[in-house]
């Protein structure tokens, strides 16, 4: 959470490029934002409330520096402010740091360094009046190496002292890369922000500084001694990362799913079969992610249910520390995430690393700190996802986990088959007529305020996803049921009119489902039925193809081609649901 971008180089328009870079990192947060730049021996800084890409940003017209660095913020600690926004400088306003992550000790740095000095209520400004302390008799770079071995918690952070030409960046637990160009380098929290400018990145790992300046130089934060760093070639298009002809990116990633899908199966056979090996071997297989992520691991073990015959053991993340007295040597974690940096995902393998076991993951960003800290990494290969809501990585994610069920039972290449004839349901599917319909559908519920979803066996999990989308993309209230559970109780809220989403697939647990359709429908409720099959009870009809066991990768696909369009008619942003950022990197 929280984007940062930073620039050094030959161009002396810093300013607009960091301004540019942080527009690109919005979606890792939106609340509030700010720029720095070293004029000429004197802190340029401004920082407001809002989003970076409605702001006014006149101000910057014609101001020439060749080094600035920027914040894109998701409060943590203290609110949404001006003052609370970053950059934080210290109290001789020398010294200025852009932060994502929480210092947990930074009560007591405070009593340490004079809590006067302090303007703001954030964790960060700790940081810089620390820097600053050390910086009386210290160089730049032992000022930050002597206050950041103080700090307790996560940090990425980019360091300017005002006077100096070059930048100090550090991490430890939250992402920042180092893109290199010509004569210029660029400091973010993500790959996207300076992909048009380079294509070449060297990633920070934890405990590791970088000074930035005409070329860099890597320490190891615990050693003192030097990194050698190795360039690293990201093969991403820079034009994947805009909306082109789209008006929001959450659409155009819901497009995507006509090619991504395939992208997702195109994996390598033998780290496949590896993979399947591993699984196999495993003694307490376990599967974990959070929000959509989750509920893709949730789906992947009924996936391993009906395909592989094979039980594994499914828990979010925010979850697992309860599973940790299970792990063993001979345990696997699978972990499923888009950003591959979701913190609650970090914290569950550094407990199964600690136990002895393996972990695999399964990750959309390239060069991640989940992909790269795990023992066998595949890569969705879904392309940059900027709006909030995950849509295409699920998908992607969905396919990966099927497609290693299918290996487990020996029969990868068939599972690649009904994949791929999946992908190209999914292609047929996302025509205009279907967009239509499906919008249609939405205006029919948009002014309701509640709204239920139900779902069986491998699409119970849908029904579940379904919620989220809807919630955080329209705000309307939207709950998930497994449709055999409603008569326990959830069917106390339906009342006439009520709309309710049936997802019905054309398996062995159809007629269940019917019938309990049917019970809701007795109640009262308005019903939308997504499925290859027309039933009687339904209302509306969201219809999608027979891909038999695949049915959650179709389902979803217009579950959340309704929830953009509930958030679009409902006078939302999908791309930027209030409160909520891409990277979930706290606890
Ligand atoms: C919902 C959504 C979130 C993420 C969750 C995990 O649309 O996007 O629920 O799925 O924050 O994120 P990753 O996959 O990056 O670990």
């Amino acid at each position: 959470m929280c984007g940062i971008f930073g620039y050094i180089g030959k161009r002396d328009n810093a300013l607009d490029l960091v301004i540019e870079g942080l527009k690109k990192l919005e979606y890792r947060g939106y609340d509030s934002w700010g720029v720095a730049a070293d004029m000429n021996g004197k802190l340029f800084i401004e920082k407001q409330v809002g989003k970076i890409s409605e702001a006014d940003l006149s101000i910057f017209m014609g101001k020439k520096v060749q080094m600035a660095m920027g914040h894109t913020r998701w409060a943590t600690h203290g609110g949404v402010t001006q003052v609370n926004a970053h950059p934080h400088f210290s109290w001789d306003k020398k010294i200025v740091v852009v932060h994502n992550g929480i210092i947990e000790n930074y009560e007591e740095i405070k009593e340490f360094v004079g809590k006067e000095k302090f303007i703001s209520q954030t964790d960060t400004e700790v940081i810089a009046h620390l820097i600053a302390f050390y910086r009386q008799t210290m160089p730049f770079k032992e000022a930050v190496l002597a206050a950041i071995h103080k700090l307790k918690g996560r940090y990425a952070i980019v360091v300017m002292n005002v006077g100096e030409p070059y930048l100090i960046a550090a991490r430890r637990g939250s992402p920042l890369i180092l893109g290199v160009g010509k004569g210029e380098y660029f400091l973010a929290s993500d790959i996207p922000a300076f992909l048009e400018y380079t294509q070449n990145v060297m990633y920070l790992d934890d405990n590791e500084l970088a000074v930035v300046g005409q070329d860099v130089e890597f320490t190891n934060i615990e050693t003192g001694k030097p990194i050698e760093k190795r360039l690293v070639n990201i093969d991403w298009k820079a034009e994947s990362a805009d909306k082109g002809e789209f008006e929001h990116f959450m659409l155009k990633e819901i497009m995507e799913q006509k090619d991504s899908i395939l992208r997702a199966i195109n994996q390598d056979d033998d780290e496949i079969l590896e993979i399947a090996e591993a699984i196999k071997k495993s003694r307490g297989c376990f599967f974990s992610g959070c929000g959509t992520a989750g509920k893709v691991c949730m789906t992947g073990e009924y996936f391993f249910s009906m395909i592989a015959n094979r039980h594994v053991n499914f828990a979010s993340a925010s979850e697992f520390p309860i599973y940790h007295h299970f792990l063993r040597p001979e345990s696997l974690l699978v972990v499923v995430s888009q950003s591959g940096e979701t913190a609650d995902v970090l914290e569950a393998m550094d407990a199964a690393k600690k136990k002895g076991a393996k972990v695999l993951s399964i990750v959309n960003v390239a060069g991640s700190t989940i992909a790269r800290t795990s023992d066998y990494s595949l890569k969705i290969n879904a392309g940059p996802e900027k709006a909030v809501a995950s849509t295409k990585a699920a998908t992607s994610q969905l396919a990966v986990l099927m497609l290693i069920a299918y290996a487990i039972r020996g029969e990868l290449q068939e599972g690649r088959r009904v994949l791929a004839e999946t992908a190209s349901a999914v292609n047929d599917m996302l025509n205009p007529r279907f967009l239509t319909y499906v919008k249609d559908v939405a205006e029919s519920i948009k002014s309701h305020e509640n709204a239920y979803i139900i779902g069986k066996a491998e699409n119970y999990p849908m029904a579940l996803e379904a919620a989220i989308k809807i919630q955080e993309v329209s705000y309307m209230h939207a709950e998930g049921f497994a449709a055999g559970e409603l008569k326990h109780g959830p069917i106390a809220l339906i009342s006439k009119g009520t709309p309710c989403i049936s997802i019905i697939a054309n398996d062995e647990v159809k007629q269940d489902i019917v019938s309990n359709t049917m019970e809701l429908k007795a109640r009262g409720a308005l019903i939308i039925g997504i499925g290859p099959e027309r039933f009687k009870v339904f209302d509306q009809w969201i219809k999608v193809p027979d891909v038999g066991v695949a049915s959650p990768l179709v389902n979803l696909v217009p579950i959340q081609l309704l929830a953009y369009y509930l958030g679009v008619l409902r006078g939302h942003n999908p791309d930027m649901p209030r409160n909520l950022a891409k990277s979930v990197t706290v606890k």
